[in-house]
């Protein structure tokens, strides 16, 4: 999924063609970038290729160390060659920069935006757990950031593309639940699968925490299925 998403993206950055909101749209939890820009990039900084790379995006003007960081990171391999990078053509290549320019811009707000806090009852574990999200993050992102509570609780098997039903959460008041944003047709169709599901289920994998959710309480099902 993340491969042919991003394969997608570069495919229309270098045609100049590129629309985050169009991409996002067909993304079934979070913006790719995103997810790109969090890839590690341990065959890259530092190696004659990286410095290519660096030399070549400061050649066309990219000077801005993260800005290049995230160009060089939006790659399948990082670092991309100096060929792969002029394949792109310099209006593909500002294209590119631009929608990197947006994430990291967007990733900085929600950054400094107030943290939002849920509660997760487990009936599994038999707890209560408080957690501080922060814009834009998904039960999934709380469970991969909580290893040792929600993540002990919750497998996320598929990785928040909605395909496995492990991340199933009850949302504990019907006005809670009403309030938050409508399903897309992915979620609703494993929700169709998912065992234990209630009027007011949803997948944390699909819910994008906002301020507005502050102090959202749901309950972990009793058991779960992985259908993954
Ligand atoms: S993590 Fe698999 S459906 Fe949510």
């Amino acid at each position: 999924m993340l491969a042919s998403c991003r394969s997608h993206f570069l495919r229309e950055a270098k045609a100049g063609t590129w629309s985050f909101a169009k991409d996002c749209a067909r993304t079934p939890r979070k913006p790719v970038l995103s997810l790109l820009l969090q890839r590690s990039t341990s065959t890259g900084p530092g190696t004659a290729k990286d410095d290519a790379a660096r030399r070549y995006l400061a050649s066309k003007g990219i000077q801005d160390k993260e800005l290049m960081d995230g160009i060089i990171k939006s790659f399948p391999s990082p670092p991309p060659s100096v060929r792969e990078l002029e394949s792109f053509g310099d209006a593909g290549l500002s294209s590119l920069a631009a929608a990197v320019a947006r994430e990291l811009a967007e990733t900085r707000l929600r950054a400094q935006a107030a943290p939002i806090v849920v509660f997760v009852d487990s009936p599994r574990g038999n707890v209560r757990l408080e957690l501080q999200a922060k814009e834009g993050q998904t039960f999934f992102d709380l469970a991969k950031e909580n290893p040792s509570t929600l993540g002990m609780e919750m497998e996320c098997a598929c990785g928040g593309i909605a395909a496995c039903s492990t991340c199933h959460v009850i949302i504990d008041s019907k006005e809670q639940f009403d309030s938050l944003p409508a399903p897309e047709e992915a979620e609703l169709d494993m929700l169709d699968l998912t065992e234990e599901v209630t009027k007011t289920s949803r997948l944390g994998c699909q819910l994008v925490l906002t301020s507005k959710m502050n102090g959202l309480c749901v309950t972990l099902p009793a058991q779960v299925k992985n259908l993954w």
